[in-house]
């Protein structure tokens, strides 16, 4: 049976190609997409999770919209990363498709509560909507199965301060509530989704589909791109928010340990950042898988069998 996922997205291209892997994969039902702004503002976010759910042909996926902004602090977005629209690159028409009524965290809460089989949350973005779902019904915790989450960063530091990740940075004190929460935790932080980048010759076969999804995806990423490489020097675009579904579909292609994780919440030279015991120093108990390491070739043509399959 196909295991049953919510998708908690700030879409952006990153979001947008998870979102699209997701729908195309029959491993996964993806039971609801809600959103919650980030990389760019509400009503954005929203709008580009349609206009995916649209672009995959999945307009019977149901999209919730979430929180516009973070539990404590104003929100911060990186339009610098991903453009005025969220989803640059992806020349795609306005959504027909609207989004549906009850508010994201309300549905997170009725889901898990309704699932008879545990299900899977993913937040792809700022953790505000799962923070404010366990905060308002602690209960949920022991009816979700895992948490599998992109975000922080530890030995590779951060991208958007010297040492915080953008998802944790934009709103640390939901990230410290989901980290505290003690659920099964499955942490994608910067060191194995700056593994995870799209090279030229990647690029070349999204574009060489043929497909609406892969030109929307060559588009996206050839956009996306322009700023990790100027900024990192790297070959290509770091695919973080799609490692998360990758490694629910083949979980053998990346490998990691329990960790002790806290977040920063007081700090302001070091706020977001995501404090990862890796070598046991403390002595305290793990309360995340962290993942440190992706085949990225396999990750890859995953991704290309998958979009080409839309
Ligand atoms: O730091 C990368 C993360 O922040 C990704 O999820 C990207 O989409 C942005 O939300
Ligand atoms: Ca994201």
């Amino acid at each position: 049976m196909a295991r049953r996922i919510i998708i908690d997205t700030d879409p952006g291209q990153d979001d947008a190609v998870a979102i699209l892997l997701a729908l195309a994969s029959p491993e996964l039902d993806v039971v609801v997409i809600t959103t919650v702004a980030g990389n760019v503002p509400q009503p954005l976010v929203t709008a580009n999770a349609l206009a995916m759910c649209e672009l995959a042909g999945r307009t019977d996926v149901p999209v919730h919209m979430g929180a516009d902004g973070p539990l404590e602090r104003e929100l911060y977005t990186a339009e610098y990363v991903h453009g005025p629209t969220g989803i640059d690159g992806a020349d795609l028409p306005t959504p027909v498709m609207k989004a549906k009524d009850d508010h994201a965290v309300d549905f997170i809460i009725e889901a898990c509560l309704d699932a008879d089989d545990p299900i899977t949350i993913c937040p792809i973005g700022p953790l505000t909507n799962v923070a404010a779902a366990i905060a308002r019904q602690p209960s949920i915790v022991s009816a979700i199965r895992e948490v599998a989450l992109m975000g922080g960063g530890f030995f590779e530091g951060g991208n958007t301060t010297p040492v915080a990740e953008f998802n944790i940075f934009v709103d640390p004190d939901a990230a410290s509530i989901v980290f505290n929460s003690g659920v099964p935790l499955t942490m994608f932080p910067l060191d194995v989704t700056h593994e995870a980048l799209v090279l030229p010759d990647d690029l070349e076969r999204f574009s060489g589909l043929g497909t609406r999804a892969g030109t929307a995806v060559a588009g996206m990423l050839d956009y996306y791109e322009r700023h990790d490489i100027e900024k990192y020097g790297f070959e290509g675009a770091p695919l973080h928010d799609p490692c998360v579904i990758a490694y629910l579909i083949e979980p053998q292609l990346f490998s990691g340990k329990p960790c002790r994780v806290d977040v920063e919440t007081e700090s302001e030279l070091t706020m977001g950042q995501t404090v990862v015991d890796w070598w046991g120093v403390t002595g305290a108990e793990p309360n995340a898988m962290v993942i440190d390491s992706v085949d990225r070739q396999g990750f890859m043509d995953l991704l290309v069998e998958r979009i080409g399959a839309l």
